[in-house]
């Protein structure tokens, strides 16, 4: 799929350029999901060494009926980066609710997973909404008297650092109101080889993914970027207790973008993406942080992820 250059968003080639001109060798994670990528991410869901997508689905399925028991049915359901929405079926047959509103930035993705769900629950009222959920956002008029559950699966806060994240939070809860649930998913700090293979795995499936951002820049930006000689590499970083993601020049390198021309030497890295890990306390203080108090919690038997069901209580002077 070739895109013509209308259809570039301006702030990919704001952020590209930044990073080679300011020379801050550093690209913001979002931009991974193009058509390609996301694709490509569907896949790395399914990798043998990428545990937190079956970990996550598996507690839905079994404790989405004691997140039912404690939100009460009636409420609207927002999904905050719904994406292909797999995860949502066994959140939605569990806590029966009165309308379901899935956000995405990807408004293709949207429609067809909205469609979808529809089919499945074909009495459920829902209400898409293409919208970056990173800013405040007003949801439908339709649920706007509904008592609400937020559900943001998949550990994507894990792509933000402390201060974003806390930030979303807050959005989040000022989006939802106070009284508000919302249901989060963590992936849990544990042995740094796993996290590492999770994030490198043997069939180069996450190589290609993170690749394909040099690809996407070709293909956007009027790039030539040599492809080939780039690695990608990922590191535990224990202080921050995050995966890092870097695109690693293997000679030195010179490429145009969008008639501008920039070198790497070998050896040079471009950091694309962080994937955080929380321990349960962790996860908590972020929650607090952010305007959200923790009501309970689910984990698997090795403690790889977890869910987390917080409550917007009304703020009140601390003692
Ligand atoms: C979509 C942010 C949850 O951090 O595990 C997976 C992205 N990147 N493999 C993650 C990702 C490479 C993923 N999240």
């Amino acid at each position: 799929m070739d895109m013509t250059i209308s259809q570039v968003d301006p702030a990919f080639k704001k952020d590209v350029l930044h990073c080679f001109e300011q020379q801050s060798y550093a690209i913001p994670a979002r931009w991974l999901y193009d058509r390609r990528g996301s694709e490509l991410f569907e896949e790395i869901t399914e990798l043998s060494e990428y545990y937190p997508t079956r970990t996550e689905t598996q507690l839905l399925e079994s404790y989405s009926a004691e997140v039912a028991e404690i939100s009460g049915a009636g409420r609207a359901v927002i999904e905050f980066g719904s994406g292909s929405s797999v995860k949502t079926p066994h959140v939605l047959r569990a806590v029966q609710p009165a309308a379901y509103v899935p956000i995405d930035i990807s408004g293709e993705f949207l429609a067809a997973s909205a469609a979808q769900l529809q089919t499945e629950f074909p009495e459920l009222p829902i209400y898409p909404l293409e919208a970056d959920f990173m800013r405040r956002l007003n949801l439908p008029d339709e649920v706007s008297g509904m008592p609400k559950l937020g559900f943001f699966p998949g550990s994507t806060i894990g792509n933000m650092i402390a201060r974003t994240s806390v930030d979303l939070l807050r959005f989040m809860r000022e989006t939802l109101g106070t009284g508000s649930q919302l249901l989060i998913g963590f992936d849990r700090i544990k042995d740094a080889d796993i996290l590492v293979d999770a994030y490198d795995d043997s069939a180069g499936v996450t190589a290609q993914f993170s690749l394909n951002l040099l690809h996407r820049i070709n293909r956007e930006l009027c790039g030539n970027i040599p492809v080939d000689q780039f690695r990608h590499i990922a590191v535990w970083n224990d202080l921050y207790a995050r995966i890092e993601i870097y695109l690693e020049a293997l000679s030195d390198v010179r490429f145009a973008i969008d008639n501008s021309r920039f070198t790497m030497t070998e050896g040079q890295k471009i950091h694309i993406e962080n994937s955080h890990k929380y321990g349960l306390r962790d996860a908590r203080l972020m929650l607090r942080a952010g305007g959200w108090s923790p009501v309970r919690e689910w984990s698997d038997e090795k403690n790889y992820f977890s869910l987390v069901l917080a409550e917007a209580h009304p703020f009140k002077n601390a003692p």
